[in-house]
């Protein structure tokens, strides 16, 4: 009680907002507890008697009187296992013994090593709490930065690094944040790993004590790994039951993810810049910052805990955050034309496409420079004169008079050898001096940490841009690095080209962006290489896989939306026998795989039959009723395609819960076995939902009207039957 009354004494003038509210953050003086709240989250650390930061809770939304008594040290584990490692820590500095993964590790020039972080001072503003932590010797400052959402408790963390000692320090290892979890064994860590047409493949695997790293060493985020990370206590099949804690980082460079579960169980998760490779050096007076690594806590279970970062990123990260236009339907030529794009081809496609309800037609790759197939013409980014004789405006004039509006790939980062440009500028790629240059799709990166580069590709953006009607860029980046050197600069200044060249990208993209406020822009490389709450805050959109096979895509789609939200998940219908796997699905089935993300159309439309129109029009139709509940909705995974499910079923439901999408799909039906029953989720249990078919109903009787308790208990049976079967429906609110 003594406790409970300091605390409101404390904060009575902080704490109580103009509306009442308990203050997003708030310091308790006498323990030195600084706690953060919001959604239904509740996070605390402490200033120990050491004057480190020591995390003391992360979890469930606490009463608002709550308090946590002061923080102290942990005896260590004989003489082995120091203090400094048993004590878990906000942001640690490599040094007094620390055994585990620092976030923190400098080399100074007389070569100490020891760097120990103690606290200085803090500030509170709104929903943002700053914290000066310094070296116990030397003149070496951490800012950290945590920013709490109110919506969904999602919290924001960050560090910026400052040099204020006399001499250039040499940081090796930069973590934004270390997160820690309770104590305990009964930890699962879900991640997303994959390949080039193969991304987002949800892994779960039990946890142990050692370390599970997850990262990116090569110069973007990769398809490798997604820096995303959640971790299930006691995990059961339930989607929507149990304590999940998850994270992403928001960074498009190298970057690591370190899972740690140390000898004493403690559980902790550090992630920021790769320290692969790393060295940033840091000059007398200047300061790193690294990106933000946001992290939430969701009491149900995995489905809550993505459905949140949706929440999150729809209304904090994305550009037109907080209320994103819903993705337009394109088209795109890729799948139909591939380089071979002119004038009047790419115009036949635009009258087909916008007769089945296309909102926004996009040339792909080929329309510049020498660009004939992936050997030349990357860097000169003038209209190719053979393919396009009067420049992009007539295609473009065409598109508009057809009532879409018209996007442009581009590849702005990349160069072909065989190039105007690299002939003029061979020292601008990446390179390490006199030594072989390793091509990929015989093309070579451009070092966008160079001014002269930057300012080379911003320029030419902005031109064409400015001469065009251009509402939307679709942004490819086909290769990772080699030889990330960069000749120009000293020797040991080389290394900050893992992030100055992603700061650099931010920062032309932004500018585009204020310059050219209308433009939409979709992150692509070569799929999903380059997707991340960094790139999103500038990016409408993104490109999940090359693989366009709408039975592979569910697989794709299924782990994509553990991290994203579906409004950013593009999906286009392409062409049958379709994508790899080449078997010949239906019109409808590739239309409902795509329509459960932003839906696209990459079929060559002069091979369509009039039913093939038809079809395309009528679905077009249906996910204009829809699109909103699907890309802003609350999505539960009914029935997960994963493991060789033989099915896959998702339902959207409206924020308002006034509309509810469901797609069912169907590898393979075995005789004697039904489709599983389905029970839907999120539904207002007294409303009365009318049942709408946005395909011809399959077998299985329901009715068509129920309330939202019936939907959702009485368990739903589709008859499904045969190979590659989908169906989809619809329900409207109608009463009350
Ligand atoms: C890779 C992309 O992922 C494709 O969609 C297409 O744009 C090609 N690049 C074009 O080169």
């Amino acid at each position: 009680m003594r406790s409970a009354l300091k605390f409101v004494t404390v904060f009575f003038f902080a704490a109580v907002t103009a509306a009442g509210a308990q203050n997003a953050v708030r310091f308790d003086s006498s323990a030195k507890v600084f706690r953060l709240d919001g959604g239904d989250v509740s996070y605390a650390f402490g200033i120990n008697d050491r004057n480190e930061l020591q995390p003391l809770y992360w979890g469930s939304r606490l009463g608002a009187a709550d308090s946590f008594p002061p923080a102290h040290t942990n005896e260590g584990n004989a003489s082995f296992d120091m203090s400094t490692s048993a004590t878990p820590q906000e942001f640690a500095g490599w040094g007094a013994g620390l055994q585990l993964e620092p976030a923190l590790k400098i080399t100074f020039p007389d070569g100490n090593r020891d760097l120990v972080l103690h606290y200085v001072s803090h500030r509170i503003e709104g929903n943002t709490l700053s914290i000066r932590l310094k070296d116990v010797e030397r003149e070496v400052f951490v800012e950290l930065r945590y920013e709490i959402d109110p919506a969904t408790g999602i919290l924001g963390r960050s560090a910026k690094i400052e040099n204020k000692t006399a001499a250039a320090l040499m940081i090796e290892q930069a973590a934004a944040a270390t997160w820690t979890l309770p104590h305990g064994t009964n930890y699962t860590l879900d991640s997303l790993t994959g390949r080039w047409a193969g991304e987002d493949q949800l892994q779960q695997e039990a946890m142990h004590q050692g370390q599970r790293v997850l990262e990116s060493r090569r110069g973007s985020t990769g398809h490798q790994n997604d820096p995303w990370f959640a971790i299930e206590r006691a995990h059961t099949n339930d989607q929507d039951a149990g304590d999940v804690w998850f994270g992403a980082l928001a960074w498009s460079g190298s970057w690591r993810i370190t899972v740690e579960q140390d000898l004493l169980n403690q559980v902790r998760v550090t992630g920021g810049y790769n320290p692969f490779d790393f060295g940033y050096k840091l000059n007398p007076g200047e300061s790193l910052a690294t990106p933000v690594f946001y992290g939430g806590y969701s009491s149900h279970g995995i489905g809550e805990a993505s459905r949140l970062l949706h929440r999150f990123e729809l209304a904090q990260i994305l550009p037109q955050r907080p209320n994103p236009h819903p993705r337009p339907v394109i088209y795109n030529s890729w799948e139909a034309t591939e380089f071979n794009v002119t004038e009047s081809g790419q115009e036949t496609l635009a009258e087909k496409a916008a007769s089945i309800g296309v909102e926004r037609f996009v040339v792909d790759d080929g329309w510049f420079g020498q660009r004939k197939d992936d050997h030349a013409g990357l860097g000169d980014w003038y209209v190719n004169q053979q393919k396009f004789p009067n420049g992009l405006k007539p295609l473009i004039d065409k598109v508009h008079s057809l009532g879409m509006d018209f996007g442009l790939w581009v590849e702005p980062e990349m160069v072909n050898p065989n190039s105007d440009l690299y002939r003029k500028h061979p020292d601008w790629v990446l390179n390490f001096a006199g030594r072989p240059r390793t091509e990929g799709r015989n093309q070579l990166v451009l070092n966008l940490a160079r001014p002269d580069v930057r300012a080379y590709v911003f320029g030419f953006l902005d031109k064409l841009l400015s001469e065009n009607d251009i509402a939307f860029l679709k942004w490819d980046y086909n290769r990772n690095w080699s030889e990330p050197g960069w000749p120009a600069v000293a020797s040991d200044e080389q290394k900050q080209v893992y992030v100055k060249y992603v700061d650099n990208l931010y920062g032309i993209l932004r500018e585009l962006r204020e310059k050219h406020p209308k433009v939409e822009i979709e992150s692509c490389s070569g799929g999903g290489g380059r997707v991340d709450l960094g790139i999103l805050r500038y990016t409408d959109e993104v490109w999940p896989s090359d693989n366009t096979d709408p039975f592979d895509r569910l697989t794709i789609q299924d782990g994509f939306t553990y991290a994203y939200t579906p409004e950013v998940m593009m999906a286009w219908v392409t062409e049958t026998p379709s994508g790899p796997n080449y078997a010949p699905l239906s019109l409808q089935y590739r239309f409902l795989s795509s329509m459960q993300g932003g839906l696209g159309v990459g079929s060559n439309l002069n091979h369509w039959q009039a039913e093939d129109f038809a079809t395309a029009k009528h679905l077009i139709d249906e996910y204009k009723q829809i699109r909103e509940t699907v890309q802003h909705g609350s999505l539960y995974r009914l029935v997960s395609p994963r493991n060789g499910s033989e099915q896959s079923v998702t339902e959207s439901v409206s924020s308002d819960r006034n509309q509810a999408a469901v797609f069912a799909s169907l590898h393979s039906s075995q005789f004697g076995y039904p489709y599983p029953l389905l029970y839907l989720r999120g539904l207002d249990p007294k409303a009365q939902y009318k049942l709408h078919w946005i395909t011809a109903k399959p077998g299985g009787d329901l009715p068509e009207t129920a309330t939202g308790a019936f939907w959702m208990n009485s368990g739903l049976q589709l008859n499904l039957m045969g190979d590659f079967q989908a169906a989809a429906f619809r329900l409207d609110r109608v009463a009350p």
